[in-house]
């Protein structure tokens, strides 16, 4: 009779899982939860999250909002910037984050040239995010300009996060990585901002906007902010995890800070594990039938 042994991976978040270590708050975030923090004046946090164990860890370490960003075309595809991934290739990563977390509302982001044209497009995009991949909502980059879609999805009971300040897909047009919103341009963030709440955006996320200016829309605005590059007034805060836990090396953006050094981790240990082998060490009698 053959042995039984465990398998490759455990597998999408399963009720007999473990559960995420304990910590005060709602058994599983819902938009309206994260109004609740702002109101109470309680910071939440968000992480990027592109796979299954990630997806488990933070969820487990009690990250409120994973959102399974476009940032996926440089920390995942290997391009250069998010403005060459697609709905299809984003689809299975939202899918796998969605099915392994308890406790984490799940953000799908819609990609550079999926809602853009029309707000039927956003529509039919995001119903593909939320019914194939899962998600409990999506994100979109714009301010007044996109207002049309996010009534749209509001409208057909798709909560919507929006993306002011510096959006990535559209670096070409404003020219480069630059800090948005100094000096007079501040009277556009908030614009935008106001925007996108009357719109009936449940959140916005600001990126590169100077901390005053950030910190003086949260205080306008009823929806959470929660903020990249954006200072510390925000409700919330998101990084890419690959910059803030060191998967990534190189120059990093002013705004991140690292928190572990993972790519060192892995680093040492793919060494040690090719070291074993070359010398004959692995595998050794206990990991041989
Ligand atoms: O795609 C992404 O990772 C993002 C965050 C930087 C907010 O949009």
């Amino acid at each position: 009779m053959s042995e039984e042994t465990a398998p490759y991976g455990t597998g999408p978040a399963k009720a007999d899982a473990p559960a995420p270590a304990p910590r005060s708050g709602p058994a599983k975030v819902r938009t309206h939860h994260l109004r609740e923090m702002k109101e109470r004046g309680e910071k939440f946090t968000m992480l990027t999250a592109y796979e299954q164990y990630a997806a488990q860890t933070f969820d487990e370490a009690g990250i409120d909002v994973l959102l399974v960003g476009d940032s996926a075309s440089n920390n995942v595809y290997g391009n250069e910037t998010s403005l060459p991934v697609t709905v299809d290739e984003l689809i299975p990563l939202t899918r796998a984050v969605s099915r392994s977390v308890r406790r984490a509302l799940v953000v799908g982001d819609l990609p550079f040239g999926s809602y853009q044209a029309s707000p039927e497009q956003a529509y039919l995009t995001a119903v593909r995010f939320m019914k194939e991949g899962g998600a409990h909502c999506v994100k979109l980059e714009g301010g007044v300009e996109m207002a049309p879609q996010i009534e749209r999805l509001t409208r057909g009971g798709i909560p919507v996060m929006a993306h002011i300040g510096f959006t990535p897909q559209s670096e070409h047009a404003l020219g480069g990585y630059r800090v948005q919103g100094r000096g007079e341009t501040s009277a556009r963030v908030l614009a935008d901002a106001e925007a996108v709440q009357d719109a009936g955006a449940f959140a916005v996320v600001m990126e590169m906007v100077p901390g005053d200016v950030a910190g003086e829309v949260t205080r306008k605005l009823r929806i959470p902010t929660i903020g990249i590059g954006a200072g510390n007034e925000t409700d919330g805060q998101v990084l890419v995890w690959q910059d803030a836990f060191g998967l990534r090396t190189g120059r990093m953006a002013k705004f991140v800070k690292q928190y572990a050094d993972v790519h060192g981790v892995l680093l040492e240990a793919a060494k040690a594990y090719a070291d074993d082998v070359r010398a004959g060490t692995f595998p050794g009698p206990e990991h041989t039938f």
